[in-house]
């Protein structure tokens, strides 16, 4: 196999571990109250989420500065600025929910708010659009 298909398909798993946790997480954030186990799984959800975002990143990088196609090529693509701009964004959205589930973590309860709710929805819809520009990248000619 090559090289670049191993990191790929690291990629794509990084990019299902993200998808799936989102979309678990949004799910559970629609209860007015999560404790006890649902609670435990949504410390485990955002556990996958974190690790699976490293994968992401660091397979990311060795595509766009190694692997793929030159990296002039993605510099100079507004498809691959994009991808990393909603990447940050959707990455420092999350970020500013860690407080909250910390300490969700010692009271035993998170009443999830508004602005929680919405920012998990926009990681999820933000997952699927750089996933789309990912496939886009991936067809583009260089
Ligand atoms: C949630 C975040 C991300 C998701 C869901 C995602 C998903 C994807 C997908 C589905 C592809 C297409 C793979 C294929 O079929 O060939 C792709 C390609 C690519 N991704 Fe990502 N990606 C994410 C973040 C990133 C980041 C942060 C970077 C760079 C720092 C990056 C760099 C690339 C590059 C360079 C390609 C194109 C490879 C090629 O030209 O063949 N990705 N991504």
């Amino acid at each position: 196999m090559s090289d670049l298909l191993v990191i790929k398909t690291f990629h794509l798993l990084g990019f299902a571990g993200c998808l799936s946790a989102s979309f678990f997480k949004n799910l559970l954030l629609r209860r007015p109250a999560i404790e006890g186990p649902a609670l435990s799984r949504l410390v485990g959800l955002d556990k996958l989420s974190g690790g699976s975002s490293v994968v992401i990143l660091a397979t990311g990088i060795l595509m766009a500065g190694w692997f793929a196609k030159p990296t002039g090529f993605y510099l100079h693509s507004p498809l691959f600025w994009g991808k990393v701009t909603l990447f940050t964004l959707a990455s420092a959205a999350i970020l500013t929910t860690k407080p909250l589930l910390r300490r969700a973590k010692a009271e035993g309860v998170l009443r999830p708010a508004p602005r929680e709710r919405l920012v998990m929805m926009f990681d999820f819809g933000s997952i699927l659009v750089i996933a789309m520009l990912g496939l886009w990248l991936a067809r583009a000619l260089a």
